[in-house]
């Protein structure tokens, strides 16, 4: 393997697994190259959530406010910072934003992908020290039953608009590689949960829900099926993937960590009521059924086996933990949450970065 992994150009990275891949390279990784921080900052994205960075990690961090669409800023990033390595997050990430509005998860999942690609196969034209990794879902693989789980071969089979685009940015990925040779990598994961998650998806919107005495919405009838990867265990094993797995190869990352919904609000409900000092009969009685997400799928689960097996990854959270430190973290920053559910920092980065 003589990959350089020198200068890495992050899309996405004001996202929630953006931000904790960059701190795990720098503050635990031992990372001392350069990473370029390439995010449009949609209402999802909060750069600020890098500015404690320290000073030392500084001089090695770029952030370029700008989006994956548009070639030309894609084209000058590759050139200003002689990218080697090209880790993809930016993405709609939303199931339930994608049932409504489907077509910005067309765009920037599928058509940004494809210009990441396509300035990839350009600018390295005939290098093999250069890699393309791609993160994506195990939602690509449709729902299971009540057995099985998603092996790396699993058929491609999504059901929501958000994981048929991420299918076709898989597609597209792997077409690269064979078609022109592009050096690729793909991982397909769980649910993650952890610091810095945009308040709507279950963990921090359950969390945020109980410390405001709202409603805590379950869909459906709360018995659908999700396997929790702790976000920190993610970005050790994309950064395992990056170091030694071979070109053209995909991985499946999971916690190993499947919960019902209504189990896991039962748990959560108990942390942050013994945390928050708030009154757990009354966040048990903020449950409130509602109508069914359209086309929700039942359950995911997957085989992680081949990443621990080839790789040598291994979760290092047990769900207990990574529970207690996610609510620990959000108690501590709610600052953070009434910012980012504001959209006012996007104001200063108006101002402070003019989009390319
Ligand atoms: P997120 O929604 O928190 O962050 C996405 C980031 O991408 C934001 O910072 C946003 O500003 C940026 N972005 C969106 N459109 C852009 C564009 N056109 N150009 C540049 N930047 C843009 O998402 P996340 O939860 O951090 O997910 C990151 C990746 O991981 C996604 O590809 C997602 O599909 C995948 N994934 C997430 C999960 C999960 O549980 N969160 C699970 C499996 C896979
Ligand atoms: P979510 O966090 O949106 O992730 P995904 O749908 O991509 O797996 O939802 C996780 C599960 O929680 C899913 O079964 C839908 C359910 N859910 C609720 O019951 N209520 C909610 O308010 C949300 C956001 C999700």
């Amino acid at each position: 393997m003589n990959r350089k992994l020198s200068s890495i150009l992050v899309t996405g990275g004001a996202g929630f697994i953006g931000v904790n891949f960059i701190r795990h390279l720098f503050e635990r990784a031992g990372f001392d190259g350069r990473i370029v921080n390439l995010d449009a900052v949609t209402y999802a994205g909060n750069p600020a959530s890098l500015a404690d960075l320290s000073a030392g990690y500084k001089r090695h961090y770029d952030f370029v406010r700008g989006d994956i669409c548009d070639r030309g800023t894609v084209e000058k990033v590759f050139e200003d910072y002689q990218i080697d390595t090209l880790v993809h997050f930016a993405a709609e990430s939303h199931v339930d934003r994608s049932i409504l509005g489907p077509e910005a998860f067309v765009r920037t999942n599928v058509m940004g992908t494809f210009t990441l690609l396509d300035v990839a196969r350009m600018k390295w034209k005939g290098r093999d020290d250069v890699l393309f990794h791609h993160i994506s879902t195990d939602e690509v693989f449709g729902s299971l039953g009540e057995t099985g789980y998603f092996h790396e071969a699993t058929p491609y089979d999504p059901r929501s608009p958000y994981s048929a685009s991420k299918a076709s940015s898989d597609h597209l990925v792997r077409a690269y590689h064979h078609t022109y040779g592009l050096p690729i990598t793909l991982s397909n994961c769980s649910n993650n949960y952890g610091p810095y998650q945009f308040p709507e998806k279950l963990i921090p919107l359950m969390i945020q829900n109980m410390l405001e005495g709202k409603a805590l919405p379950v869909y459906g009838d709360g018995r659908n099926i999700r396997d929790w990867l702790y976000v920190e265990d993610h970005a050790s094993a994309i950064w395992t993937i990056l170091g030694r797995a071979e070109s053209g190869s995909s991985y499946n990352v999971g916690g190993e960590n499947e919960w019902e919904n209504l189990r896991l609000l039962e748990k959560l409900m108990e942390v942050v009521a013994a945390k928050s000092g708030k009154s757990l009969d009354a966040i048990r009685g903020s449950i409130t059924y509602v109508k069914d997400r359209p086309g929700h799928d039942r359950r995911y689960a997957i085989n992680c086996d081949a990443i621990k097996r080839d790789l040598g990854w291994r979760q290092a959270l047990t769900f207990d933990e990574g529970l207690e430190r996610t609510v620990d973290w959000y108690l501590s920053n709610q600052a953070w949450v009434d910012s980012i559910r504001s959209g006012e920092y996007q104001k200063w980065i108006d101002m402070n970065y003019a989009a390319r």
